[in-house]
């Protein structure tokens, strides 16, 4: 087995412990970082006794299967993830501005989705877990290689100074994206353990979902039909013709009111998705693009809370 030492960090391989993750993206040479707790007081995991720590994680493991539900509803169990504003999060947030513009903002915002997009309550599997960087391959990922690249090179220098998971990366990332394109200021807690492979497939919303269906697919994962509205309006960035692909408005609801696919639209069949324009046919979902197009305020506090949310689903914290 290969070993290798990195700057000031131990690399270790794949085979490494249940609190490591991985460094590189070739699944090829999955080398490791040694895990170390967010935790401010707290600098290594091996300082935990072995037998404190069994205590822990058998308390956690007795207590898992009947908090789980009820951790996603209320955002996840997260009473030991490191709150924003500390010197870390302000480190990962300076390198991500480093490498951040506003025409790789839409890549790294879908990045986000389809990595923590993959949870379901049923079976607990997936989530905001970094396993994205085993599943680029995907053809629902496709494109999505190339906003791995720009975060790697952030995740390099954050490396160096603070090991960081890729679930934490891609959580602030997002929020980052969002903020360079005039949306809302969000901020997330950081202390998200990364996979140590890929998430089940199938569990994204197909593009020819019909209303019913994309409701049925977001309830699973904990959204309501108000959050499915309010995270779609994320298609205001990108090239799917809701206004500047680079602007986080609220011109999705907008223009979804405005039907432009169809033939009275009158203007291009090529604006939005088939997911889009379902949205705009369900009853309850009209009644929220109709509040978002009129209040883009209501839009970035609906769309704030729900982010924060899809990026604590199905998290397991670092204290865990
Ligand atoms: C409702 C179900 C959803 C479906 C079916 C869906 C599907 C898609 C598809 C097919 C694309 C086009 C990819 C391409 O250009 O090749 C796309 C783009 C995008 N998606 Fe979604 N998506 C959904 C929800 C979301 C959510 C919840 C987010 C984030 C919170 C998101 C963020 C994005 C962004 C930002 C883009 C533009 C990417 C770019 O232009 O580079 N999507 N989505």
């Amino acid at each position: 087995m290969m070993c290798s030492r990195v700057s000031n960090r131990i690399v270790r391989c794949a085979s490494g412990g249940e609190n490591s993750y991985p460094a590189k993206l070739q699944p090829s040479c999955l080398s490791t970082v040694k895990f170390r707790s967010n935790k401010p007081n707290d600098h290594a995991s091996s300082d935990v006794s072995s037998s404190s720590r069994r205590a822990v994680i058998f308390s956690s493991i007795a207590t898992l299967p009947c908090l789980l539900p009820l951790t996603h509803i209320f955002g996840s169990l997260q009473a030991n993830a490191m709150p924003p504003g500390t010197k870390e999060y302000l480190l990962i947030k300076e390198e991500l501005r480093k490498v951040l513009t506003k025409g790789k903002a839409a890549g790294v915002l879908r990045l986000v989705f389809h990595d923590a997009g993959t949870f379901e309550i049923d079976d607990n599997t997936g989530g905001m877990n970094g396993s994205i960087v085993y599943e680029l391959e995907r053809p629902e990922n496709t494109g999505l290689k190339k906003s791995v690249k720009v975060l790697q090179k952030a995740k390099t220098q954050i490396d160096a100074i603070h090991p960081v998971s890729w679930a934490d990366v891609i959580a602030v990332a997002g929020t980052e994206a969002v903020e360079v394109c005039g949306g809302p200021t969000i901020t997330v807690s950081l202390g998200r353990q990364d996979s140590p492979g890929p998430d089940p497939e199938g569990k994204l919303p197909e593009e020819t979902l019909d209303a019913s269906g994309l409701k049925r697919c977001f309830h699973k994962k904990g959204f309501s039909t108000q959050e499915l509205v309010a995270l779609s309006g994320a298609h205001t960035l990108g090239s799917k013709g809701f206004g500047s692909p680079t602007s986080f408005d609220n011109s999705y609801y907008k223009v979804l009111l405005e039907k432009p696919w169809t033939p009275s639209g009158g203007m291009s069949t090529m604006i939005g998705l088939p997911s889009d324009h379902a949205l705009v046919e369900d009853d309850e979902c009209l009644r929220w693009i109709k509040k978002y197009a009129e209040n883009e305020n209501m839009f970035f506090e609906d769309f704030k809370n729900v982010y924060v949310k899809l990026v604590n689903s199905g998290v397991k914290w670092n204290s865990l």
